[in-house]
């Protein structure tokens, strides 16, 4: 069976009276060129611990593995896409050796394409194994946290939503605060009280991607380019704030 989780690995708690950092959509190897030292420098600035570490998901791009005509002119072979994404992985890795991450639709490009190609999971290489991913990366569907916070959140990469609401509407169908990614050029913080009582905020991380990679020309003409920068949140699950790159 391919998992992206093993359902066995317990992640480690929050630490609530800490601020938490939600690294935004990567989509290694084509990540901006200032993006781990500017997710590093959050880190020491805000005295983040190792447990407090989330990633909205979409933390490697898998440009080959999409089912999107290629372009002629990718630099990039699938192989070479291999390879220079375990270098960054291992970059990360020593910055970040601790991480709870969303199962996102990049993660899944090449589970899909084997899926539809008829080929079982069973003779297929774990997508941790592949990127040689650290033990302490851990992916889950949906992440809820609550113990000793002010305000429960959950983290999902936010597959099922568009446009700029699409945060907003994920936390509606949720009832709880909600942050996510998957939506580049949505990054922000709604506050929304429901008529049954409910308060809750809503937050999209934006991404952390460089947007003049070739992997992201399809974008080339869109009218609201990304935006980039990543998420901390304070105040014992509180207060989401984006922070610009
Ligand atoms: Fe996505």
């Amino acid at each position: 069976m391919l998992r992206l989780v093993d359902e066995k690995v317990n992640a480690p708690n929050l630490v609530p009276d800490k601020p938490i950092l939600v690294i935004s959509d990567l989509q290694l190897p084509y990540e901006h060129k200032n993006a781990l030292q500017f997710c590093y420098s959050l880190r020491q600035r805000f005295d983040i611990p190792d447990e407090n570490i989330l990633n909205v998901g979409d933390e490697i791009d898998n440009f080959h593995g999409s089912a999107y005509p290629k372009d002629p002119d990718a630099p990039d072979s699938a192989v070479n896409e291999f390879a220079l994404v375990r270098s960054k992985v291992d970059m990360w890795r020593r910055k970040f050796p601790i991480m709870k991450l969303a199962i996102s639709n990049h993660g899944l490009r090449w589970v899909k394409k084997a899926s539809e190609a008829a080929i079982p999971s069973h003779v297929l290489k774990a997508y941790n194994e592949i990127f040689k991913l650290p033990e302490g990366w851990v992916h889950k569907e949906e992440w809820r946290f609550s113990t000793g916070l002010k305000m429960p959140f959950r983290m999902i990469h936010g597959m099922g939503y568009s446009g700029i609401l699409g945060h907003r509407n994920a936390a509606l169908d949720g009832q709880i605060s909600t942050i996510m990614g998957h939506l580049h050029s949505h990054a922000g913080v709604n506050w929304i009280q429901t008529n049954g009582g409910a308060r809750m905020w809503s937050c999209n991380s934006g991404s952390l991607i460089d947007n003049d990679a070739f992997a992201f020309k399809y974008e080339k003409y869109n009218r609201i380019k990304p935006q980039i920068g990543c998420v901390v949140i304070f105040d014992y699950g509180r207060c989401p704030v984006f922070f610009p790159l």
